[in-house]
């Protein structure tokens, strides 16, 4: 089987974590190699502050802590996005609201936003799904304008730009997964990353139970969130090859999108003039044009040896959502259509030309059997 994914550990990467594990930074407490990794992922992102954590789910977890919201207020966010980024809220008492996602980018889209505004929204979270920016200038405005905290989710966005700044660079704080299929990856980790001196500050606490001085006392009510040691010491070490991956991913959808461009019936991932996207998976759309429904040419890539996978169920259709008091899902027509419509390809930044041919040719004989 063609995996969707497969994550690749160099020797570089051992050679940290072990370097790391001789050093005895077996925890999330002590050592050098996660101060450095915060540091220098949050420069890569040109953002002051990183606060490890222990998964992207982590981070968004923390972030909406850190934001300080009362008990049912609403956070606006993507309906197309993992259900962590819903669960951020849910988990610290506040209410998801979705966005319905525009065609283009599949991102939410911002011409709904003010229509959604209501006297508890206080906070918005944009996802750059699948690699793509979210418009950032523009949703800084409007958060400006309606006085909203914005927390980028940049999961699939590492290195992303949108008119030339990374993504993570624009809201009051961002959230990073390190999952092991991400753009790069320490197994399981996460960071929030933020300009904000008081907020760092305050991550820092959540992050770890809230421990301050006195030892044992604690005023606020923290997580353990914390990332090791040694998960860091194999962030540093796949920072040092983010440029090269990246490429490498824009290089895979490029060699994807010249071998499928003709096929009638699938639409394929789009660029905004104002984006560079990093393409953390190559996802796209089965039209009616091409003849087969999304879920038979899955099948048919499956019989092929070629895994693929479904876009996001969207946030209105959760059914572990539709229990939180006062969720109101306005209707998601787009982010729907999505999930029954959209796959995405195995897009491992060192797929073989074998490989690749092996998943043209199987979606090409899909559509003529
Ligand atoms: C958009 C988005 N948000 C949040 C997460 C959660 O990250 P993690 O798996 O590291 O908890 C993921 C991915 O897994 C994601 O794709």
């Amino acid at each position: 089987m063609i995996p969707v994914f497969e994550p690749r550990v160099g020797e570089e990467e051992i050679a940290a974590v072990v370097a790391a594990l001789q050093r005895g930074e077996i925890s999330g407490s002590f050592g050098t190699a996660l101060g450095a990794f915060e540091q220098e992922f949050a420069a890569y992102c040109g953002v002051k502050h990183g606060v490890a954590v222990s998964s992207g789910t982590t981070a968004l977890h923390a972030a909406v802590a850190a934001a300080g919201l009362a008990p049912g207020d609403e956070i606006l966010m993507s309906a197309s996005t993992n259900i962590a980024t819903a669960l951020a809220a849910v988990h610290n008492g506040a209410v998801p609201v979705p966005v319905d996602s525009e065609r283009s980018t599949w991102n939410l889209d911002l011409d709904l936003v003010e229509g959604l505004i209501g006297p508890r929204t206080r906070a918005i979270i944009p996802v750059h799904l699948f690699g793509h920016p979210v418009d950032m200038e523009r949703v800084m405005a409007l958060a400006e304008r309606h006085r909203l905290v914005v927390i980028e989710d940049c999961a699939e966005s590492h290195g992303a730009t949108c008119r030339g700044r990374r993504t993570g660079s624009f809201g009051h704080m961002a959230c990073f997964s390190f999952y092991a299929n991400k753009v790069i990856t320490t197994g399981e980790g996460g960071m929030v990353v933020t300009n904000d001196d008081a907020l760092a500050d305050r991550l820092r606490l959540l992050r770890n139970l809230g421990f301050t001085k006195p030892r044992f006392r604690h005023e606020i009510a923290g997580f353990n969130f914390r990332l090791t040691g040694y998960q860091a010491a194999m962030g540093l070490a796949q920072l040092r090859k983010i440029d090269t991956i990246i490429e490498a991913k824009r290089e895979l959808a490029r060699r994807y999108t010249a071998a499928l461009a003709d096929v009638p019936g699938l639409q394929l991932p789009a660029e905004q003039p104002w984006a560079r996207s990093v393409y953390w998976m190559y996802a796209i759309r089965v039209l009616p044009a091409f003849g087969r429904t999304r879920d038979a040419l899955a099948e048919a890539l499956a019989r092929a040896g070629v895994e693929t996978r479904t876009f996001f169920c969207p946030m209105n259709q959760q059914p572990c959502l539709q229990s939180v008091p006062g969720f109101r899902s306005a209707p998601c027509p787009v982010a729907d259509d999505l999930w029954t419509t959209g796959l995405y390809l195995p897009s491992s930044p060192h797929l073989s030309d074998a490989q690749m041919a092996t998943v043209v040719d199987a979606l090409r004989g899909a559509r003529a059997s």
